[in-house]
Parts: structure tokens; sequence; C-alpha cells
């Protein structure tokens, strides 16, 4: 029942939660899962038992439609395919009247229904305009297309962040930069109020820059973002990704910043050691290790991993999201460990042989950082 919609695929997954009558744990009842898996009924207790879903045949026949060079979506041009989620494809498309180039995202028609409706896919256009930030692409267009709604936003040009790790060389440094800009979005999505809520390899976009040169990302797909205080449209479901999903959001709790925090765990995991930390390839299974199992130590897969970084990776993925540190920690462990890796030099001044060691930063990176620079600056004054 994985197949198509594995971890790889990323697919986009919606669940029914409800309380357990007899009061003992959660039982979800998954019942609609992107639109392969129909019912299924998991029980959360010590065994945690998990009946086989039932497959909706009906729902996997039908494909979204496909649009091609050429078509019209309103006043845009549809020039190619760029990309394809859970609940739209992006087109490249060109305003026929002033020519302007943009990517328009069309929902899926099997995606819409009393749950998900047309006003619901459009709140994306909003969240984007609340976190207001560079590394989010500005949407600038909305409307409706054979009764499916769209968004035109700022066209991109790079890949996505699974893609790019396959195709590329990408030095831990490198993949510590990525992280970090990562982490500058969340911030200013956290410090407006807003929760991304499906944060993945997926959604993270890389834009193409000149070899060399730092890092540049962009977080795509604010569809099932969490605005603090606001009625929440996906209030009682899972909105997510099974590899990403937070325990809290599986049982149907206040989804809080602390969710992102395990989804950014999770990436980071991805980035850093090359696998996620729970796969498995029954759903279900996958849902009970987010709540249940402990996840593997990340320097049992990148032996040189600095310990303060792994305490803030372990920490991110704790099953208690009051445990999780918040962006700003995971920024400074970031900071930390980059510092740790950068290669240093034996003897940086003649006569002082030894470079003093940072002390080790605690869970969150709250100790004072170090500043390498100004002790090895204050040694050179010493020495004359
Ligand atoms: N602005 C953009 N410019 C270029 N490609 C994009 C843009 N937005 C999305 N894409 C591509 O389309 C894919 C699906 O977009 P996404 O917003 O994640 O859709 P969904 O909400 O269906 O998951 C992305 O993974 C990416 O490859
Ligand atoms: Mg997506």
């Amino acid at each position: 029942m994985l197949g198509r919609h594995g971890w790889r695929r990323g697919a986009l997954v919606r669940v029914r939660t409800r309380r357990d009558p007899a009061g003992v744990g959660e039982a979800p009842a998954v019942r609609f899962v992107h639109g392969v898996l129909d019912m299924a009924v998991v029980s959360f207790e010590s065994r945690c038992e998990v009946e086989a879903p039932r497959l909706d045949k009906r729902r996997r026949r039908s494909k979204p439609a496909t649009l091609t060079p050429g078509d019209r979506i309103g006043a845009w041009r549809v020039e190619g395919e760029l990309g394809r989620g859970g609940m739209g494809t992006v087109y490249a498309v060109t305003h026929n009247g002033f020519g302007k180039r943009a990517a328009l995202k069309l929902c899926h028609r099997n995606v819409l229904g009393p749950e998900f409706t047309i006003d619901t896919f459009l709140r994306e256009a909003r969240v984007v305009h609340l976190v207001n930030h560079p590394s989010v692409p500005d949407v600038f267009a909305t409307g409706t297309y054979d009764g499916r709604p769209y968004l035109a936003m700022e066209r991109l040009h790079g890949t996505t962040l699974g893609d790019y790790l396959e195709h590329h060389e990408v030095t831990k440094l490198h993949a510590l930069d990525i992280l970090f800009e990562i982490c500058r979005v969340l911030a200013a999505a956290h410090g407006a109020g807003v929760v991304h809520r499906d944060l993945k390899l997926d959604n993270v976009f890389v834009l193409d820059t000149p070899a060399g040169s730092p890092p540049q990302i962009k977080l795509l797909d604010w569809g099932v973002a969490r605005v603090v205080g606001e009625h929440d449209p996906m209030a009682g479901m899972i909105a997510g990704t099974l590899t990403y999903v937070a325990p809290e959001q599986i049982r149907a709790d206040d989804v809080t910043p602390a969710g992102d925090i395990y989804a950014l765990g999770v990436l980071a995991f991805q980035v850093l050691c090359g696998v996620p930390p729970f796969t498995h390839p029954n759903d279900l299974e996958l849902i009970r290790m987010h709540i249940q199992a402990p996840p593997p130590r990340p320097s049992s897969l990148w032996a040189e991993l600095p310990g303060g970084l792994e305490l803030v990776m372990l920490a991110m993925l704790a099953k208690d999201p009051r445990q999780r540190p918040t962006v700003d920690d995971v920024m400074h462990g970031i900071v930390a460990a980059r510092r740790d890796l950068v290669p240093r030099k034996p003897t940086l001044l003649s006569g002082v042989r030894a470079v003093p060691k940072a002390p080790p930063v605690d869970v969150f990176g709250r100790s004072a950082p170090i500043d390498l620079g100004a002790i090895i600056a204050s040694l050179a004054a010493l020495v004359g």
C-alpha cells in the first residue's frame, strides 16, 4: 500500500482522527490518505494493532488531468510542467496580456471536497503574505479554472532539495548551510504565528546559484499551514507527510511550531545522515514508530557529527513537543557545529600551538558562543 506514495514520493496525507471511545490511547480512523488508503483503524495501545487498510480503487484510478503547452488557464498560457505535489500540479506559464512569466499551481480535481474546498486551497496565498519572507515564493494572483482553484506565483529556477541531494555532492558544511537557511524561514513563520506543517525535502527548493556561493533556498507549499489563533481548516486531520509527521499531529493535538521542529529534525537526519530516522514499508507501522520508537543515534550514521548537534537533532525528535528546541536553538546548534567542523590549521601563530577548544554547547546551544577570532586576536597581541 505504500508503493507510489512511499516516503520517497512524500505524498501529502490527510487522516481523520477520533478519540478512542473506550478511553484507551488514541484510535485514529485513517480515512483518506492522498486518495489511496480509504479506511483503516489503528489502535495505539501497547501492542499497536493495525487493521489492514482497504484500497479505494475508484480513487486510485482517478489521475490528475495534465495540461499541455499552449493550453490556457484564464489569462495564463501553459509552457510546461514544473512539478507536482499532493495538492496540485505546478506549470510554467506566461501571462497573455503583459508577458509575465510565472509558476501556476493548479489544484488536483480529486483533492477537492467538502473538507478541502477552493477556499482552503487559496488560503496559501494569504499565509505566504503573512510570513512575508524573501525565502517564500511570492504569490500574486489566484483564480479558478474548470472548477479548480489556482495560485500564480514567482517562478523559481533550481530544484527540490530531494533532487538536489540525489544529483550533487553535498558536503556536510553545505548541508548545514542549507539547514540554516531553512531555519531562517521557519523563524520568520513562527514569529508571524504560522506553522508550515508540511516541511519535507520536496517542499524545499534550492535555487540555482553560481558554483561555490552559499546556498539559497525557498520554502514552498504553505497550503496546509496553520495560523495560530485562527480557525484551522485541517482540525482533526493529520495534515502533513508520514515520514515527517510529529506524534502530536498524529494524535490530532494542537499543532504548534514544535511540529515544524520535529519535521526539521527528520529533514536534518536526511540531509546530514542520508536517511530519515524512521522508515517502514507500511504506513501505519511508520505512524507507530513516530509515536513510540526512539530514533537511532545520528552519530551511528555520521561518526564525525559534533556531539552538540547530535543532542539538538535528538531533541528535535522528542516525542513530547515541549521538550523540543525552538528554531533559534537549532540555529545556535548549527552555528556551533559548523565552527567545530571547519578545518583548523594545527599551528595558527608562531609559538601558539594549541587552539583553545570551545566548551561543549548545551543541548539547545544556549551557552554564549565562543568567538575563536577574538581569542586568536588576543593571543596574537600577547605574543606581540
Ligand atoms: N514557484 C515555483 N517555481 C518552480 N517550481 C515550483 C514552484 N512551486 C512549486 N514548484 C515545483 O512543483 C512541486 C510541487 O509544488 P508544491 O507547492 O509543493 O505542490 P503541492 O502543494 O501539491 O505539494 C515542487 O516540489 C516543485 O518541484
Ligand atoms: Mg508540496
